[in-house]
């Protein structure tokens, strides 16, 4: 028999299998079933006719072969111009990559070593974990509120003496709470890696999509602080099979992070990057976005308040501004949560358990699910609340729960409202 490692190094062989989330084992599918655990952009809005065109220009023009030529390792000059001017910072500090996960791959291997500290969102990301697993760090996490990282908590750790050298956050429509980070939280964030000398690892693929149009500037306060890499992708807005996105990163580190890229793939496909240059430089792409964030707002409401009218107050809902999920709290905490996913999905239904976004205890978790609006119809996600609260009616305690069988109660269930919102 072969050794199960044979011929594998140190990091391969230690890396851990997927559990929780993307764990595909923990899926059953089913005909029929609905998907409220995905994180893809709805077909219906992403602009099919302007990919069609930049297509055309692009294998239509006379030099397109000129296209397939390799490219330099940060990006086409045009593409890293646009995204330079869209950030408001110089183009030199933008390097194209082949969308967020490699992005956030680059922000890791160039910020961090075997023994660093590293802040991040708590819930999270829970794949930016997976990619801690390439280094042995040490994770503190930190409460994410209504408002974003909680930045007076993140401050009392700074003051007992913690001294992480990076700090994880996505800041906007977060994955998965739904919470933007305040202005005011974004200034005292941005000072205080300053004075602490951390660096901001800030993630925002879902900026592009509030659910009404911004009053103010596009950006993010977090690009002016010093030490910050931000990391974004196309995947929310022109689809993930794009593969494309980009990082900001410091104007010193820059020549640095080239190097690092030039020893890993080299750079992302040209031809990829020329087509999102001729989308994004079309008027009617913005035209597309503000479209697709409507259309996930009123998604937003639909699923939100199907879930209201048949949880009523044993749901508590975030309310996002945007992006792809709502974050419900079951305020049932007596319920058997593993059984209730089951049950969900033999009612033919699947969503995201709390627990697998659990930066810290996965405890404090218990009874969120993360439900994903973006991607089924609104048809869909009315069938899909309906199946949810079907297996909602057929929950059972927690092995250990002093609750009865809430089967077998003799409050009929709508009675179980008033109790579980005290
Ligand atoms: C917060 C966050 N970061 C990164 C990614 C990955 O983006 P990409 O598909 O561009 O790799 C996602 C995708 O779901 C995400 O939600």
């Amino acid at each position: 028999m072969v050794d199960a490692n044979a011929g594998a190094s140190r990091l391969l062989s230690s890396l851990p299998g997927r559990s929780g989330f993307g764990d595909a084992s923990l899926i059953r599918h089913r005909a029929g079933s609905l998907d409220l655990g995905g994180g893809n952009p709805d077909p219906a809005v992403l602009p099919v006719a302007l990919y069609r065109d930049a297509v055309e220009d692009l294998t239509g023009a006379a030099d397109f072969a000129a296209s397939l030529r390799y490219v330099p390792a940060p990006g086409i000059p045009a593409l890293r111009s646009w995204l330079g001017e869209r950030e408001g910072v110089d183009p030199t500090r933008v390097i194209i990559t082949s969308g967020g996960a490699h992005g956030l791959a680059l922000a890791v291997l160039g910020t961090l070593d075997d023994g660093d500290t590293i802040i991040v969102d708590d819930p999270v990301y829970p794949l930016f974990l997976r990619l801690l697993d390439l280094l042995e760090v040490r994770v503190v996490p930190v409460r994410v509120d209504g408002a974003g990282i909680d930045v007076d908590e993140l401050a009392t750790l700074l003051r007992s003496g913690l001294r992480p050298n990076a700090l994880f956050t996505v800041p906007t429509f977060q994955n998965p709470s739904g919470a933007t980070l305040s202005p005011g939280r974004e200034a005292q964030l941005a000072e205080l890696a300053e004075r602490y000398g951390f660096t901001i690892i800030f993630d925002d693929p879902y900026r592009d999509l509030p659910f009404e149009p911004r009053t103010s500037a596009n950006r993010s306060r977090l690009l002016d602080a010093e030490r910050v890499v931000a990391v974004n992708s196309f995947s929310k807005t022109l689809g993930p099979a794009l593969r494309l996105g980009w990082n900001v990163v410091p104007a010193h580190l820059a020549e640095q992070f080239i190097k690092l890229r030039n020893r890993l793939d080299g750079q992302t496909s040209g031809v990829l990057q020329e087509i999102a240059l001729r989308i994004v430089r079309r008027p009617e792409y913005v035209d597309s976005l503000a479209n697709a964030g409507a259309h996930y707002a009123k998604k937003a409401a639909v699923l939100g308040s199907a879930l209201l009218t048949r949880f009523g107050n044993e749901v508590r809902l975030t309310e996002p501004q945007g992006g792809f999920f709502l974050w419900a709290q079951f305020m049932d905490r007596g319920t058997d949560f593993d059984r209730l996913h089951d049950l969900a999905q033999e009612e033919g239904v699947f969503y995201q358990r709390g627990e697998w976004f659990a930066a810290g205890t996965e405890q404090r978790f218990r009874g969120y699910l993360r439900l994903s609006f973006s991607e089924l119809t609104s048809t869909q996600l009315e069938e899909a609340a309906d199946r949810l609260h079907r297996a909602w009616e057929m929950r059972t305690p927690a092995p250990g729960s002093r609750l009865r069988s809430i089967r077998d109660a003799t409050t009929p269930l709508s009675g179980l409202r008033g109790r579980a919102s005290s």
